[in-house]
């Protein structure tokens, strides 16, 4: 029946290109979003299931997943890529708006892990990718939450490393730079529980922020996010690390971290145009 991949988040970006990649490799796709209805590329492809997946919903995981193998009879690889960037001030952010970035980009990976894993343990075998970032190493200002989230599931990953070998299901990482796709547009600013002494902090913050999404990032600018649909494919299919960084940017910046103090590195980034508040 040829081996099967679950993708979530395939309505753009990397998950769009993934799953297209897998399909033209031969692969069974599973290709879960949020809104099936809309999508027009991936739908009518040979071997692809377009179905539908919130991944903060419990009960649309388990429908996916049990559509999944009722078509194709496994799942070899779950590829966990749903997620987007909340940015702002901490303090400013809504209980709602908390729970929203760290539902979907960290409960949601464990949500559909722990749906995934009594199939794979069935099967003996499976590989588990979980996209993070390379905001999973160091952390950036105004990021807290998404920082927190894609930390957290870098934590997960080398924990379930452990927990899963004896399974025979192995678990990656994969932490893209800075890559053009819907990520930015998709970006929220927490400020659901605004305070007016920060108003000032948060305008500044804002213009920085938006000039930032109007300028490929210094010095390495955007990657091609195909680069990362390959970097997948190749966790999924080749002997890889378990961490992966992907993009010239991902890989220079997380030596750069180790090696440089905090200090020198942020001035660097600052140079470049991180955006800051002051
Ligand atoms: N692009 C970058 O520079 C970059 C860098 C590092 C890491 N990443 C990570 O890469 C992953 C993919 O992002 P991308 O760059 O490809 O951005 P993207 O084009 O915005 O894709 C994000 C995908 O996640 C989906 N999604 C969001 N919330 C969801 C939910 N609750 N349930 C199911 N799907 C949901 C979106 O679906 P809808 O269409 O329904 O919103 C969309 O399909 C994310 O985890 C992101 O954090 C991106």
């Amino acid at each position: 029946m040829g081996k099967t991949v679950l993708i979530t988040g395939t309505s753009s970006g990397f998950g769009k290109l993934t799953a297209q990649l897998f399909h033209q490799n031969g692969w069974n796709v599973v290709a879960t979003m949020r809104s099936p209805q809309m999508e027009t590329e991936l739908v009518g492809l040979k071997n692809t299931l377009v179905t539908k997946m919130d991944v903060t919903d419990k009960q649309s995981i388990k429908n996916a997943i049990e559509k999944a193998v009722d078509k194709f009879g496994s799942i070899d690889v779950l590829v966990n890529n749903a997620g987007y960037g909340a940015s702002g001030f901490l303090e400013e952010a809504s209980v709602k708006e908390v729970n929203k970035q760290i539902g979907t980009n960290l409960l949601g990976v464990i949500n559909t892990i722990q749906e995934v894993l009594p199939q794979m343990r069935k099967q003996k075998s499976g590989t588990i990718i979980n996209i993070t970032s390379v905001a999973g190493t160091f952390g950036m200002p105004m990021f807290s939450l998404y920082n927190a989230s894609k930390f957290a599931v870098e934590g997960l990953s080398e924990s379930l490393t452990f927990e899963l070998k004896e399974f025979g299901i192995t678990i990656k990482t994969v932490a893209p730079g800075a890559f053009r796709t819907n990520f930015m547009d998709a970006m929220s600013i927490n400020e659901g529980n605004k305070k007016s002494e920060l108003n000032s902090f948060r305008d500044q913050y804002k213009d920085h922020l938006s000039e930032m999404a109007m300028k490929p990032p210094k010095p390495f600018g955007y990657g091609n996010p195909q680069v990362v649909a390959n970097k997948i494919y190749e966790c999924a299919t080749q002997q890889t690390p378990t961490k992966n960084f992907i993009g010239k940017d991902a890989k220079s910046l997380s030596l750069m971290r180790k090696f440089m103090s905090k200090k020198q590195f942020f001035n660097m980034l600052y140079k470049a145009g991180l955006p800051k508040y002051n």
